[in-house]
Order: C-alpha cells, then structure tokens, then sequence
C-alpha cells in the first residue's frame, strides 16, 4: 500500500493486508505527533512473539526462566513506582461532568486534549511504536469489539497476544470500514539520540484517559497492567460500560463460571468482587464437596447481553488472566498453579536461584535465598528483619485462558451462556455476613449498590481501608454511577417484560476476621458450600432465614462433609450487629448524598425500609 512519506516521520509500511484508510490514517497521525524511530505492525504469531521477548531479554527488561522448570516463560520487574493501577490519574472526560458522574476523575475533552497533546509530541521518540490489533470476544462475532492499540512498549505487546484475541486475523473482521477503538499508549520517556534505555522506562506524571462519547482511549506514563494494557479495564470496562448503557447491555467486573450439580443439572453464575477480592480463585475453584464441577468462563470481565428467550447471557472478552501471584499455591488453588507451568509471563515475583518463580504464599517454606521484584537479595532472614518482600503484593502472571484446566466446553462461545445468579461480594472483615440472598431484583441492586470493601494492592494508594466500592466497579465506571444503577434497574425490568426469569441476586464476604485478625471461613475450595446453597435456592431445595436485610442460610443449610466447621464458628461470620450495621447504613445514606443526582428513587425508598427494620 502506498504512504504518503511524511518529512521527519517513521516510515508507515502498512502491510498490504491493512486495508482500512481511516485505521491507516489515524496511525499515520499519531506517528506524526509521538515521532518514533519505527513502526512495527503486529502479527500475533507466535514467532513474533518469541523475537519480542527474547528482544525484552537482551534489553534486560525481562528475564528468560529455567527452560526445565518453567517453559518459555519471562519474568519482568516494573520500576518500583509503576506496580499498580493509578485511580486518582484516571479521568473520563465526557462533555458534561455529570455525565461522569461524582466518582469519577472529570475533565471537559477539549481541556484535556490540550493538556495531553503537548505531552504526546515527540513522546515515542527513540523508541518503536508497536500496533496492536486485537478483539475483545471471539474474532468476528457480533458480541465482540474491535480495538487497536498503538503503544511504545513491547511488553504490552506480548501482554496483548495472551489477553485478547490479537493478530493479523483481525484486520480481516475491520475490513475497510469497521469500527475500532483507538487506543493510544506511551510510557512516557522518549530517548534523546545515543540515550541508554533502562530495563522499565515509565514516567513519573500518569494519564489514563478516556473519552466515552468518542470511544478513544489515551495512556501517558505506566506500563503496568490496566494503565497499560488497554483492552481490559480501560476498554472492555469504562467505554464498553458506556457502549451497553446506549445499547442495551452491560460490562462487568465479573468473573463467570458454570457448576455442575452430581445429578448433572449446570447453571452459570457471574460474580463482582473488587480488584484482589478473589474472582480468579472463584472461577477456576476445586469443589471442596464431592460430585460437584466448577468451569471457568472467566476471570475478570463479562460482556452480558439480553438473548431472544429475555435472559441474560454473558461472555468473557478477554483471552488470557492477568492474575494475582502473592496466595496462588497448590492447596488454594492447584488449576491456577497447573495453569501457570508454561508459556507465562510472571511480573514482579521472586527470581529462585534456579531460575523459577517464588511469591508470599506460594509454598509454605520459603526458598533460602531469591532475588527479589527489585533485584535485591532476599532471604527469609532479611524478610523477618525487613519486611521486605520477594514478590509485591500486586505481582501477577500473564496466561492465556486455553491453559486452565477447568475452562469451561463453552468459554469461546460467541452466544455466551446464560446467567442464573449474579453474587457480588467484599473484603469485609467485620459486618457483613457469609452469604445473604436478596428477596428481588431491586433488593439485590440495592446490595450490590452500597457494597463496601477494604482496599488491596491492585490500586496505588493506602490498603485495607474500607469504600463504598458499587458493583465492584468504582475504579471502572465509564459514566454516572446513578445512571448505571438505574441501567441495572431498567435491565431487570426488561428480563420481567420478556417473561424470563431474572437471575438471583446473592452477596457474600470470605473475609471475616476473628479477634486474631485470622481469616475464618476457609474460602477457595469451601466456597463450594456457599455456592451450592445459592444453586439449591435457586432450584428451591434450600431454606434460610429473613432478616433485616435480605434472606440467610441457618448452620444447618449449608452442607459441612470433610470440613470441620463448629456452629459456634458460623456464628462468627455469620451474625448481624445491629450497632455495626447502623454504621453501614450511615455509609449507604453518604454514598447515596454523593449520588444523589439521577440516583434511582427504588434505591432510597429500599434504604429507608432497611433504616426503618433496623431501627424497630
Ligand atoms: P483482580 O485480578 O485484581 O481483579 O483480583 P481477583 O478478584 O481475581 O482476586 P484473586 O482471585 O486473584 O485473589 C486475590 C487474593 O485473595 C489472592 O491472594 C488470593 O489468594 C486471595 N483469595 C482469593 N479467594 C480467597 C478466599 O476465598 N479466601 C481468602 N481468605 N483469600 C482468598
Ligand atoms: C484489577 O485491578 O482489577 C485487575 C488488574 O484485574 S489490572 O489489569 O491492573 O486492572
Ligand atoms: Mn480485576
């Protein structure tokens, strides 16, 4: 395909098979303002996988591991201050501030077009930049979405060929006039001529920008996972969320799994817990009672959309998990460990002395000496001294989706499969019981709504402290929150018109604590429990109790063989503290004064009836 050949500006060399002008444009635009030395147009081979990262090793950005232990698997180390999201450098830039709502960063487009600009000219210089075509949702199905990520980093590169569809493959779905979303990613430090690299250039000023009305995606500064790998949280989150309530669907944080009842009957759950709270251990789960299957749809996001019967069904746009490292072991979680034995890339883990992996967590003895995620010695001695860590809390492991053992025959099914409860929970460790059942679609709304949770690593920022985290999705709305309430609202509405069952509504939290500050719920396998008592409700085999705030399993309701779990320790975790939920509610009255704009009048009349039933 012919270029025009601009003065001072890498060379295009679109392949042939790139036949979408305006893609060919844009490209040609953005060469023009960051100026890198060269453009280099990804294929999503597995050849060009391989040449990037042994690229990555030679530059020292990544490591190769032992070959006999951990095959064709990287580890790489972020500079110590780009290791997480940045939420108070997230902006979502509508016309209008109230369109992004109180919870969200907010700065009028053109504001911060004129901010980012200057920023962006000359911004890849010295370095290559790297298009990344990729899909969220199987290639080519009318679910899925197409996006193309121009980025200065190739570890976003490799990164994107594990977490999404991408290659060459989907230029043939753009043709010469599909939709894309234009995503643009720069770590932020161009190199002066003869400038060295260092092993992870980022820049200390972060921007993660999005523009919903216009669907474009802009990134300065970080080159760590959702700053950077713009498919998932920035995409398939913020302007997907935005792209369902125009259409009619919605984007999650939600892992999806499907369970299979010993009798055979399956049903498919999604479930919203905050960054670090446990999605990717409840998706790929090893029942801890007999007979039942648990199969992973995915880990982190779910595309769900009404079908023709009215239910719900949702997939999962991404093709790879991007997991937390620090817990993951054999006991909690061996799919996940049998997941990660190859073709892996581990960031900011422990480097063993025989060229392997170690994080907190992993085995119970540490290994006797590492190197840790900042290439320090590192002993268990200097540990205990220090408290310094072989692996950062948000260490994670990059794996394509194909390699767990237990996903599910329908994961890359393009019609999705249908939702027969949604469970939403926290990381609470006072307050909020083990499992309460909401008795209707807005009860439920309203859990999910004013769910808290303490904050984790995931986030840059201070952890364990308790915020209302709505849906899950604080971190990763792309409009009004009030508005999307009233989206979920309007969905279950419509479910009910079609005369199709609405999908039950649970909350739950693994996380109570006792006066040791001990987790006492078991969780990972045992969540099985939880989960089956959720399935007999819903097939109304199972009984529980009404209280102030929804409906929960006696002792007796829940299934205990092979686990040694007392009625005393239930009670723990299970108890509702009447002083302890007039506080939670003070914290539903202050959320709602914050959303108090557009915010669904059937969410204020069901706070009033709780406030009325706990106070009588
Ligand atoms: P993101 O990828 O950030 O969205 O996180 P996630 O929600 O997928 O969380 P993940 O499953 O990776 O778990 C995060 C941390 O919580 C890990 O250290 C897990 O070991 C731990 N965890 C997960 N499930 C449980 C559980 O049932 N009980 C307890 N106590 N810890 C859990
Ligand atoms: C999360 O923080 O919820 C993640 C990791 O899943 S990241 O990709 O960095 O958003
Ligand atoms: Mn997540």
């Amino acid at each position: 395909m012919n270029q025009p050949i601009m003065q001072g500006v890498a060379a295009l060399n679109a392949p042939a098979y790139v036949k979408h002008q305006k893609l060919i444009n844009w490209i040609a635009d953005m060469a023009a303002l960051t100026k890198p030395d060269n453009i280099y147009w990804c294929d999503g081979s597995q050849e060009e996988y391989d040449r990037l990262c042994a690229q990555m090793v030679a530059a020292g950005t990544m490591k190769k591991l032992n070959e006999a232990k951990r095959p064709n698997s990287y580890l790489a180390c972020s500079d110590p201050s780009d290791v997480a999201r940045v939420e108070d450098r997230t902006y979502i830039c509508s016309t209008n501030k109230e369109d992004a709502g109180p919870t969200n960063n907010w700065m009028a487009p053109a504001e911060m077009r004129a901010t980012l600009n200057p920023m962006f000219d000359g911004c890849m210089r010295g370095r290559t930049m790297y298009v990344v075509p990729f899909s969220m949702g199987p290639l080519g199905s009318p679910i899925a979405h197409i996006g193309v990520e121009l980025s200065d980093s190739p570890y976003v590169a490799v990164n994107m060929r594990i977490m999404t569809r991408m290659g060459k493959a989907v230029y043939d779905v753009l043709g010469t006039d599909g939709d894309f979303v234009p995503c643009v990613h720069t770590v932020g430090a161009p190199l002066a001529e003869g400038q060295a690299d260092v092993a992870w250039p980022c820049n200390n000023t972060k921007y993660i920008v999005h523009y919903p009305e216009t669907r474009e995606i802009w990134s300065f500064g970080s080159g760590y996972g959702g700053n950077a790998l713009l498919g998932k949280k920035c995409f398939a989150l913020r302007i997907a969320s935005t792209m369902g309530r125009d259409q009619g669907w919605l984007a999650e944080h939600m892992l999806i799994l499907g369970v299979e009842s010993p009798e055979g009957k399956k049903h498919y759950v999604a479930a919203a817990f905050p960054s670090a709270c446990g999605k990717t251990n409840f998706a790929m789960l090893i029942p801890a009672i007999k007979g039942w299957k648990v199969t992973t749809i995915g880990d982190d996001i779910a595309w769900i959309k009404p079908g023709k019967d009215g239910r719900l069904y949702a997939i999962n746009p991404e093709a790879g998990y991007f997991g937390v490292a620090p817990g993951t072991n054999t006991a909690t979680n061996s799919n996940c460990m049998a997941s990660l034995t190859a073709n892996t890339i581990f960031t900011n883990v422990g480097l063993t002395d025989d060229g392997d992996v170690w994080w907190e967590g992993m085995s119970k003895e540490a290994p006797a000496h590492l190197i840790d995620w900042q290439g320090k010695d590192w002993t268990p001695e200097i540990a205990k001294e220090t408290g310094r860590k072989a692996a950062h809390p948000n260490a994670r492991f990059t794996v394509a989706a194909t390699q767990n053992p237990v996903i599910d025959a329908a994961w890359d099914d393009p019609a999705g499969v249908p939702i027969s409860a949604f469970i939403f929970g926290g990381r609470r460790s006072t307050t909020v019981p083990l499992v309460t059942e909401a008795r209707n679609w807005v009860e439920g709304v309203y859990m999910a709504a004013t769910m808290g949770s303490e904050t984790t690593a995931a986030a840059v920022g201070q952890q364990g402290v308790v915020r209302r985290d709505p849906f899950a999705m604080l971190p990763f709305m792309g409009y009004n929150m009030s508005d999307y309430f009233q989206h979920w609202l309007d969905m279950g509405k419509k479910i009910e018109a079609a005369g199709a069952t609405q999908p039950a509504i649970f909350c739950v939290n693994w996380f109570r604590t006792d006066d040791n500050g001990k987790f006492v719920w078991p969780g990972f396998g045992d969540n099985m429990r939880v989960l089956k008592w959720m399935l007999e409700r819903i097939e109304g085999q199972a009984n529980g109790v009404e209280n102030i705030f929804g409906l929960t399993p006696t002792f007796a309701d829940l299934t205990w063989d092979g686990l040694d779990f007392t009625q005393a320790q239930f009670d723990t975790i299970t108890s509702i503290d009447k002083a302890a939920w007039a506080a939670e509610l003070a914290l539903h009255t202050e959320l709602f004064e914050k959303l108090a704009y557009h915010l669904p009048v059937e969410l204020e009349v069901t706070r009033a009836a709780l406030e009325k039933r706990l106070t009588a």
